[in-house]
């Protein structure tokens, strides 16, 4: 292996931890519009939910640990930690900056949900979306592999996805109350 190890570290790392965010928003999505379960809800699909989302933020540590390593292209603590420091395509590496505070928020206040209000961890769990789009266009202006038709079928793919589950969610919500109990987002608390 060459002198990038943590430049590829780097490519591979924001690869997977992309994937395992879109597989966090999908499931979730799938989760609060209840097309994959039925109630009474099995533990597993809100852990796979979470372990989703953590994994993600875990890739993301390791995305931006193997940029400060690497030498091919010089960033360094400035560089990964304030939108527009970088020299290296700024704009392209801005998106990912932010993407990766919005993921920390929504993962801090995941694990201290039982200390907030429904209303306080919803609205923040709701930055996925934006953890989500702006991680895509990272990945589509910074990323070696935006080259590659693959990566652009599985961005639109995703977000096609995203676009409609979201749709069936936010038509679910406005329908009137009927008998059963409310739809609610993956894990939120439920009256009753
Ligand atoms: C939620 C947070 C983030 C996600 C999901 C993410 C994901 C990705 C993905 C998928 C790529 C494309 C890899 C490739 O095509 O080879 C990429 C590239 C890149 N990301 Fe991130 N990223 C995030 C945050 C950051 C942050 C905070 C930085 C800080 C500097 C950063 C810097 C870069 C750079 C320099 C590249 C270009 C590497 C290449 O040539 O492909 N990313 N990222």
């Amino acid at each position: 292996m060459d002198g990038k190890l943590w430049w590829y570290t780097t490519r591979a790392s924001g690869l997977v931890a992309w994937g395992l965010l879109a597989a966090g928003v999908l499931w979730g999505l799938l989760l609060s519009t209840k097309l994959v379960t039925s109630r009474p809800r099995p533990a597993w699909v809100v852990d796979l939910h979470r372990f989703l989302g953590a994994a993600g933020l875990t890739f993301v540590g390791i995305h931006v640990t193997s940029i400060l390593l690497d030498s091919y292209v010089d960033f360094g603590l400035v560089q990964v930690l304030q939108p527009l420091a970088a020299t290296w395509h700024p704009v392209a590496v801005a998106w990912g900056i932010v993407s990766m505070y919005l993921l920390v928020a929504v993962e801090v206040t995941s694990l201290l949900r039982a200390r907030l209000s429904v209303r306080a961890w919803r609205l923040t769990h709701l930055l996925s979306f934006p953890v989500f789009a702006l991680s895509t266009v990272h990945m589509l202006s910074a990323g070696t592999e935006r080259h590659q038709p693959a990566t652009w079928f599985a961005a639109v793919l995703v977000s096609a996805a995203v676009v409609m589950l979201t749709a069936m969610r936010v038509n679910a919500a406005t329908q009137p109350a009927g008998p059963g109990p409310a739809v609610t987002p993956a894990g939120a608390r439920t009256q009753g």
